[in-house]
């Protein structure tokens, strides 16, 4: 009896194999990308609406860190990944310099397979001599969009010009709420801007001076004159959100001006001049400088409201 029985279940087999037929074989393999990368999903850092309009502001959210900082990474991405955003894409993304040690070329390289959310760019680490202007200033060679180049635009839409409206320069201590920041985009002009949080703390005007480190944002015009000029290329060292500041002031850029204070401001304890109590008009808080302070806010902002009920778990 068994002779006999074995032959079918092998020809079964290989019914089943054959009935996965290519279209569904794509799938599967396309699937590991579209859950990491491109699809609606809300779990997902590239945080992209079921319909994406062509009015839809993208934004790249560039945070600079040190690749050796793996553990803040995975955590960020937690905290991104799960935001969902309508009306905007936005692609957050770490931004360092060249890698040094033989186990990063190797575990930053399998990060980038997962989230390919890593840029890496032509410098030696530095806080305040430069990264900020070779991060701004590689962007438009990076996102180009001529279609023979297979380039890093992989996460922008290809072809769309600009690859990003808006850029922005975000702190690793800082959180955005993202949703509050699109909300705070929609109104303002795409071309000749620079947003953020005027320093010093008391000041509300835009103009006078500079937009705090915590998060600045500028329109893509801005990136590619920064690019170009001879301004910033000449002025490299220093606290560097003051001298991106000096930079604009001295080249007559970012004529509109917002000043996100109060939707953005330090964490409250201990209270300064820059500290603001957790609102729900909040774009960003800023200084969250240990676990404890990062917990207190994603509780204030209600953020694990959403997770399903189910018997797998249980959480008080
Ligand atoms: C492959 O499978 C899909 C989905 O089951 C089906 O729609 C498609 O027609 C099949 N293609 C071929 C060539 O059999
Ligand atoms: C960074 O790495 C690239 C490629 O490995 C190399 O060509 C370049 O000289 C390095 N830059 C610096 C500043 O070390
Ligand atoms: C968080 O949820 C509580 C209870 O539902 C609500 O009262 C509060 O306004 C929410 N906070 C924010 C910032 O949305
Ligand atoms: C996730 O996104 C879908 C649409 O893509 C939405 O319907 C759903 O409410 C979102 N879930 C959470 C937890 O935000």
């Amino acid at each position: 009896m068994k002779f006999i029985i074995l032959p079918f279940i092998f020809i079964a087999l290989l019914i089943t194999l054959a009935s996965i037929n290519e279209t569904q074989f794509n799938h599967l393999s396309n699937f590991r990308k579209c859950t990491t990368s491109s699809s609606s999903s809300n779990n997902s850092i590239s945080i992209l609406p079921i319909k994406s309009p062509e009015n839809d502001i993208r934004i790249l959210l560039g945070i600079p860190t040190l690749p050796d900082h793996y553990d803040r990474r995975h955590f960020l991405r937690l905290i991104y990944g799960t935001q969902s955003v309508s009306g905007a894409k936005i692609d957050v993304k770490f931004v360092f310099c060249n890698l040094t040690k033989e186990d990063q070329k190797v575990l930053i390289a399998l990060e980038i397979i997962q989230y390919n959310d890593i840029i890496i760019l032509n410098c030696k680490e530095n806080m305040d001599k430069g990264k900020t202007y070779t991060y701004f200033s590689s962007l438009p060679d990076m996102f180009k969009s001529d279609s023979d180049s297979d380039s890093g635009a992989s996460n922008s839409d290809s072809g769309t010009y600009p690859p990003y409206h808006y850029v922005i320069k975000g702190d690793d201590d800082t959180y955005f709420r993202l949703q509050k920041l699109v909300e705070t985009l929609i109104p303002l002009p795409r071309e000749d801007l620079y947003y953020g949080y005027v320093v010093p703390c008391p000041s509300m005007d835009p103009f006078v001076n500079y937009m705090s480190g915590m998060g600045y944002l500028v329109s893509w015009d801005i990136v590619e004159w920064i690019k170009e000029s001879e301004i910033p290329k000449g002025h490299l060292v220093g606290p560097e959100d003051k001298i991106f500041g000096e930079w604009l002031k001295e080249g007559r850029r970012g004529k509109n001006r917002f000043n996100a204070k109060w939707h953005m401001y330090n964490y409250p304890e201990p209270p300064t001049r820059c500290t603001h109590e957790l609102w729900p008009d909040t774009v960003a808080v800023h200084l969250l400088k240990t676990q404890e302070k990062w917990i207190q806010t994603l509780k204030y902002f209600n953020v694990t409201q959403n997770l399903k009920p189910s018997k797998l778990y249980h959480i008080p």
